[in-house]
Order: C-alpha cells, then sequence, then structure tokens
C-alpha cells in the first residue's frame, strides 16, 4: 500500500462528508434564515465542522496534486498537449481550480457571518439570526460547485464512489516481475500502468485509450528496446500516441534502460500465449 492508495482512499471517502455537509447546512440555515432562528453554539460548531472537513479534503487534494497522483503530474509536465487529454484536462485543472473555489467561498460564508455577529443591532444582543444568511448562501454554492466537479463514476473521466484501499497495487507483493523495475516505476508508472504492468492502475480507470497490458508477450516482441526508451523519454504525443503518457525527460539513460527491462519484465513473466 502506498502514500498514493491511502491519500486517494481518504479523498475519495471524505468528499461524502463534505458534499453532504453543505447540503446539510445549506439548507438548514435557509430554513433559519427565514424563520430569523437565533445563531446557536451548536450551530457554530457543526459550521466549524463542515470547513474543518472541507479544509482536510483540500488538503489531501494538495498532497495528491503535487506529490501522488500520476494524473496531475503528466498534466504539470505538459500542460499544453495534456488540455487534449480529457482526464489530464479534468484533473489537472478544472476539478483543481472548481475544488479550490469551493473552499474559497465557504471560508468567505464563515468570515461574513462573524461579521454580521460583530454588526448586530447594538440595542438587540439577541439578534444573532442574521449569522445564518451567508452561511446558507456559500454552502448552497459550494455544494453546486463540489457537485458540478466530483468525477461521478457515469461521466467520462468517473472514478468509483467508493474507492477500495489498496487500489491497483494491492498484488504488488507478488510478482516476481515487479522486482526487476526500479523504485521510479512504483513511483511514476504503476499509478497508471499498474503494479503489475496490467495498465490498471488506479489513474488509468477513465484514459482513453487506457494503458496497454505489458503482460501480453505478443505486443511487447513488436517494439524494440529503443523505441520503449523513446516513448518513455518523450512521452506518447510525440510518437503518434496518447498525450496521456507523460515525457520523462528528467531520466538518465541509465534509468531508462532500467524501465525498459522493467516492462520487458512483465511480459516474460506472464505464461506465453500459445
Ligand atoms: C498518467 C498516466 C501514465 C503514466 C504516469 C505513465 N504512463 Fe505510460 N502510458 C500511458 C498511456 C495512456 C499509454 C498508452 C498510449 C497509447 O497507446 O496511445 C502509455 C504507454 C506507454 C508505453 C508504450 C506502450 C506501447 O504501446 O508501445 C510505455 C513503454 C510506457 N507507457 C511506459 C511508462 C513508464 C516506464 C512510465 C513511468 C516512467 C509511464 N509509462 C508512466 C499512461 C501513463
Amino acid at each position: 500500500m502506498t502514500g498514493y492508495d491511502v491519500a486517494i482512499f481518504l479523498h475519495s471517502h471524505v468528499r461524502w462528508g463534505v458534499f453532504l455537509g453543505t447540503a446539510l447546512v445549506g439548507v438548514s440555515s435557509v430554513i433559519a434564515a427565514r424563520k430569523q432562528r437565533a445563531w446557536t453554539t451548536r450551530d457554530d460548531r457543526t459550521h466549524k465542522l463542515l470547513v474543518g472537513l472541507a479544509d482536510t479534503q483540500m488538503l489531501l487534494g494538495l498532497l495528491l496534486y503535487f506529490i501522488w497522483s500520476p494524473i496531475s503530474r503528466a498534466f504539470l509536465h505538459a500542460p499544453k498537449t495534456s488540455m487534449h487529454e480529457h482526464t489530464l484536462r479534468f484533473f489537472g485543472l478544472e476539478h483543481a481550480v472548481t475544488m479550490l473555489l469551493a473552499i474559497v467561498v465557504l471560508h468567505a460564508g464563515r468570515a461574513r457571518s462573524k461579521r454580521a455577529k460583530d454588526e448586530k443591532d447594538e440595542k438587540d444582543e439577541k439578534d444573532e439570526s442574521k449569522r445564518h444568511r451567508p452561511v446558507a448562501i456559500s454552502a448552497l454554492v459550494a455544494f453546486a460547485l463540489i457537485a458540478s466537479s466530483i468525477p461521478w463514476p457515469w461521466l467520462r473521466h468517473g472514478r468509483p464512489l467508493f474507492r477500495g484501499l489498496g487500489g491497483g497495487s494491492r498484488e504488488s507483493t507478488k510478482s516476481s516481475a515487479a522486482d526487476v523495475c526500479p523504485p521510479i516505476y512504483a513511483n511514476e508508472c504503476a499509478g497508471c500502468h499498474g503494479a503489475q504492468g496490467h495498465g490498471d492502475g488506479p489513474a488509468a480507470t477513465s484514459l482513453q485509450p487506457r494503458p496497454r497490458d505489458f503482460a501480453d508477450s505478443t505486443w511487447s516482441t513488436k517494439r524494440s528496446d529503443p523505441e520503449l526508451a523513446a516513448v518513455i523519454r518523450d512521452g506518447g504525443a510525440a510518437h503518434g500516441m496518447s498525450a496521456a503518457m507523460p515525457g520523462h525527460s528528467n531520466l538518465s539513460s541509465e534509468q531508462l534502460t532500467e524501465l525498459v527491462a522493467c516492462v520487458r519484465a512483465f511480459a516474460d513473466a506472464a505464461p506465453s500465449q500459445p
């Protein structure tokens, strides 16, 4: 189990707290504002919890974005070509920006609600009902933003509603092929290509075309080592393949050779087809 697996598992589940939380807080604050109900410590605690959950979700998202996700890494590596690849553009840009905006809106709502308290009528100490309005508006706007940018499973870039822990690397200890692979493979490639090279990494779900199964030995014999090394170095777009395959111009020729051997090892380890 990698940091990527854990973070994406948590990010997938904390999502429900934020998604349902904004809806519930939004609706109940609309009702409270209309009834001019006083703002209670319980309201305050609930709202604080919601904002805290959203911050946690954002932190997980930032860790995924800047450290673990091969999708955002591919996007940041070549933002221009990535814009043409639906999944890379969604996670690299749209999802990140929309969700950050939702967090900003939630925080702005909290700040405005606190200000509404300070501005309350000096004579009427009890008039704290004004605090509901900004909370209601911000929660409902955040809800709409979040709902519009969750990778719902029925979308092209869809992800499961409930992720399991372990993702594509569940079987990572079983194979001997993976032993040939340098750590770079687990860190930079397995997210898409899968721990066993089957093209079933947690980030590959919605890629079109999906990465092929490296264990398919009929494919392996059709590509020369320099060809494989060139795709890994330059990325797919430069070789007429999908832009979702990022380039790795930072790798030394030694590292490239190791990775080619690793890709080949998956096919060698697989039972050969008749
Ligand atoms: C963001 C996802 C992603 C990451 C990360 C990624 N790949 Fe790929 N890779 C792909 C996709 C998608 C394709 C298929 C492109 C196509 O068929 O058009 C591909 C294709 C390839 C191919 C060519 C297969 C062929 O058909 O000849 C090789 C080799 C390869 N990747 C190796 C690697 C290695 C090694 C790494 C890590 C250094 C890596 N990839 C990282 C998505 C990824």
